[in-house]
């Protein structure tokens, strides 16, 4: 079946055919929940009617001009985006791991400003930040970098959460110029730093003129209560990455950052064939709308800590579960033992989920789910976790 796709992927035995909402079919027409909104991207749900409309009516006027002219819903979605993040100025692309290389192309171009050869960047262990060369070498996972030496230079890493790691770096003469840090680190297994972290990594990058880079890929657009998982504390970037979730499924990627960064970037240093083509760009700004107008942030942060709040009822006494964590609609709940097939059990019943670091349970659901949706989620959870006791 497979003999024509290259073999990158672990899949589940299943394909769904279409959804709705919080809920997926496949071709047998069994009905699912799901859990995961293709890794944290379907934030409205599947086939959302004015979502669907847009694209439609966006592709009968016009899909693509390519950045060799304006792009009015270029530019009002870089207006969208400077807007809900405090961020100045975008560079749209089409993915993730394409925001993260703008990001470090940024890097390079002030530390040569500064007069630094070899700028480096502090990354943090067990961090992901995505798959081309230089986002893999960023990336704190052996699994994820075996095989594709030589990586990029440049990158030095520490603990998440150890804001005195990054301040020994910093008391002794270096060539850094930036730090790099998901606000809640997903693939690691939703990790949740300690309250002033971010405040702390502020004022560490203020006093030695670094850049602080937030990706925000995962943890991103309304998943944790607020627009960007920074905003819970005062610490604002400069420069955030920003993907998954933007467009709903539709493929887009943003690089934000403040104006003097920003202004390293001049015409012909970077671009993509591609990114912010008018179809992706009004799609991301209906995304944004409808998150606003239906107060999607508040939604997630409440419904998210109801789940957690019955997830830790239920299961926090049971001898697998090692803890039991997350912000909003961002959960992870981690096991003492390897859990392989987890999944394909939550999807005996009718359940989709992820697992992570072989042990963490990840639920990413989409943000327009119900109380009732909720409350299925933690029960199957809860009982297929149970049953491992
Ligand atoms: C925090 C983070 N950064 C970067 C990426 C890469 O994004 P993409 O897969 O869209 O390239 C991901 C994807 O999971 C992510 O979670």
């Amino acid at each position: 079946m497979n003999d024509h796709l290259m073999n990158t992927y672990a899949r589940l035995p299943v394909s769904f055919e279409r959804g709705e909402g919080a809920w997926l079919w496949d071709e047998s027409g069994k009905r699912y929940l799901d859990a995961i909104s293709g890794l944290g991207v379907t934030a409205l749900g599947h086939a959302h009617p004015t979502v669907a409309e847009v694209i439609a009516d966006q592709a009968r006027l016009l899909m693509h001009t390519a950045n060799i002219v304006r792009i009015p819903w270029q530019e009002k979605l870089g207006a969208k985006l400077a807007e809900i993040s405090g961020l100045d100025r975008a560079f749209i692309g089409n993915s993730g791991t394409e925001a993260i290389e703008c990001a470090l192309k940024i890097v390079r171009l002030a530390g040569h400003a500064r007069g630094i050869a070899l700028p480096g960047v502090i990354v943090m262990e067990n961090s992901f930040h995505g798959r081309t060369l230089a986002a893999l070498s960023a990336t704190g996972s052996g699994k994820v970098q075996a095989g594709f030496e030589p990586l990029v230079g440049g990158f030095e890493r520490v603990p998440f959460n150890d804001l005195s790691a990054v301040e020994k770096i910093a008391a002794v003469p270096n060539e850094i110029t930036a730090i790099l840090v998901e606000p809640i680190q997903g693939e690691a297994g939703i990790q949740v730093p300690d309250t002033g972290y971010l405040a702390g990594l502020r004022r560490v990058c203020d006093a030695e003129g670094w850049l602080l880079i937030f990706d925000e890929i995962q943890s991103g657009l309304c998943r944790t209560g607020r627009w960007y998982a920074y905003q819970h504390e005062e610490a604002i970037p400069d420069i955030l990455t920003s993907a998954k979730a933007l467009a709903n499924g539709f493929p887009i990627g943003a690089c934000l950052a403040r104006v003097e960064a920003a202004e390293l970037l001049t015409p012909g240093r970077h671009g993509s064939t591609f990114g912010g083509n008018p179809l992706a760009c009004r799609t991301a700004c209906t995304v944004l709308d409808i998150m606003r107008h239906e107060h999607l942030a508040d939604r997630a942060g409440a419904l998210g800590a109801r789940m957690l709040a019955d997830l830790r009822q239920r299961l926090e006494s049971r001898s697998p579960v090692v803890s039991i964590r997350g912000r909003g609609l961002m959960i992870g709940i981690e096991l003492d033992r390897e859990i392989e097939d987890f999944k394909a059990l939550a999807l005996e019943r009718g359940l989709l989920l992820n697992v992570t670091r072989s042990k963490v349970i990840r639920l990413l659901p989409p943000l327009i789910i119900d109380e009732d949706q909720a409350d299925e989620i933690v029960a199957t959870v809860s009982t297929l976790v149970e049953s491992l006791d």
